[in-house]
């Protein structure tokens, strides 16, 4: 090890220089046979208990991997069950409605899931008579589903030699070939995706995909992986050259665009100003009036009078911030209670163009209005006495 060590020290290129199979001391056989079976063994006897994992009906699967892709597993968990309670069958989730949905999905957060699933489902009412296709290239015809959808798909329900390419499986597999260049390239990830289905081609290539994952999730982490649990660190040229952690290389991140907002939370008698968002990142929903920017109290007492209310009580509520995939809100809040006179017609909910406004009361929100998640620090303030 010492030597390899020195060896990888002597030069960065070392590792693509120095012939993988030589330095693990494996033939080729070994590499593409050995791998898959100790990613199935491992799977047999470690595979977490997930209710997903109890049959392989594609549409089970192909709920679970969109709940799964920005939400850990144990919060996926409640939502998958009572989403299928609710709408077993595409043909239920192609015609349900989008508030129904939305409250189904309320606060597993990336909403546009929903709406892409539900499109989605429909597409296959339309277009393969409610059947699921069983191929990857057929899948990838489905509006929502990408190439790792349709991998997991239809190697877990169907049996097709197919990877299914996540953050998790390129950290897992750009240090098994201690891969030397970005994984956020095409060409990065064509690379990692060729080597996968090289050693997937015997077993079961669900389990394969899925002992993978779990391997991603819980040894092959990103900081301080547990390379002496892991059953296939005797193929990871990574961990030969102890540089497990300086992979996998990738392009720096863009940051996000930081947007600063001013939530206002309006209340008539026991009611709340609610409006139906229409912003992409919203999708639908209700939620909070907003106004752009972190506004002073002066300023956002005028725009409260010029939308036709008039300001009993004042305070500044809670702040919060909040992260969608490219756009962190920054949110402060004020508290206000307006005037029943000179509260305009909305009162009882109206549609003014596209904007549906409502008034409603905490028990009305809970229970019918799915508020999302980027406004959850401000439900507390729905039980509060001014
Ligand atoms: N993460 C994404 N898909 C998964 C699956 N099928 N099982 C466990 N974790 C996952």
């Amino acid at each position: 090890m010492e030597q390899i060590r020195a060896h990888h020290e002597s030069g960065k290129r070392a590792s693509q220089e120095i012939d993988r199979r030589e330095l693990l001391g494996i033939s080729e056989a070994q590499e593409q046979a050995g791998f898959a079976a100790a990613v199935l063994e491992h799977y047999r006897q470690h595979k977490r208990d997930l209710p997903w994992r109890r049959d392989k009906d594609p549409y089970h699967i192909w709920v679970s991997e969109i709940m799964l892709q920005q939400t850990r597993v144990q919060a996926v968990i409640p939502y998958y069950e009572r989403f299928l309670e609710e709408l077993p069958s595409v043909n239920d989730l192609a015609e349900v409605s989008m508030d129904n949905l939305n409250k189904l999905w309320e606060g597993l957060g990336y909403y546009s899931r929903a709406r892409n699933l539900r499109s989605g489902a429909q597409y296959v009412m339309e277009h393969f008579g409610g059947e699921i296709p069983r191929t990857s290239q057929e899948l990838l015809k489905i509006p929502g589903i990408g190439p790792y959808t349709a991998g997991a798909i239809s190697s877990i329900a169907f049996g097709e030699v197919q990877p299914a390419i996540d953050g998790n499986l390129l950290r897992v597999m750009s240090r098994i070939l201690s891969f030397d260049e970005s994984i956020d390239t095409v060409k990065g990830k064509r690379q990692i995706c060729e080597e996968t289905r090289w050693r997937m081609t015997s077993g079961d290539p669900g389990d394969f995909n899925q002992g993978m994952m779990d391997i991603g999730a819980t040894i092959c982490s990103v900081r301080d992986p547990k390379c002496s649990f892991c059953p296939i660190v005797s193929f990871c040229f990574a961990h030969a050259l102890g540089r497990e952690e300086s992979y996998p290389i990738r392009k720096p991140k863009a940051g996000r665009r930081i947007e600063d907002k001013t939530v206002l939370l309006l209340r008539y008698g026991a009611e709340w100003r609610l409006e139906k968002r229409l912003e992409p990142l919203l999708n639908g929903l209700y939620g909070f009036p907003i106004l752009e920017g972190h506004l002073s109290k002066e300023m956002v007492r005028n725009a409260v009078e010029q939308m036709g209310y008039q300001i009993r009580n004042m305070k500044k509520g809670p702040s919060g911030k909040h992260i969608f995939s490219h756009i962190e809100w920054h949110m402060q809040s004020f508290i206000m209670e307006v005037e029943a006179s000179l509260v305009s017609e909305d009162i009882s909910g109206y549609f003014s163009g596209e904007e549906q406004v409502v008034f409603a009361s905490k028990e009305r929100i809970e229970r019918e209005l799915s508020i999302p998640s980027a406004f959850q620090v401000f439900r507390e303030v729905l039980d509060e006495e001014f």
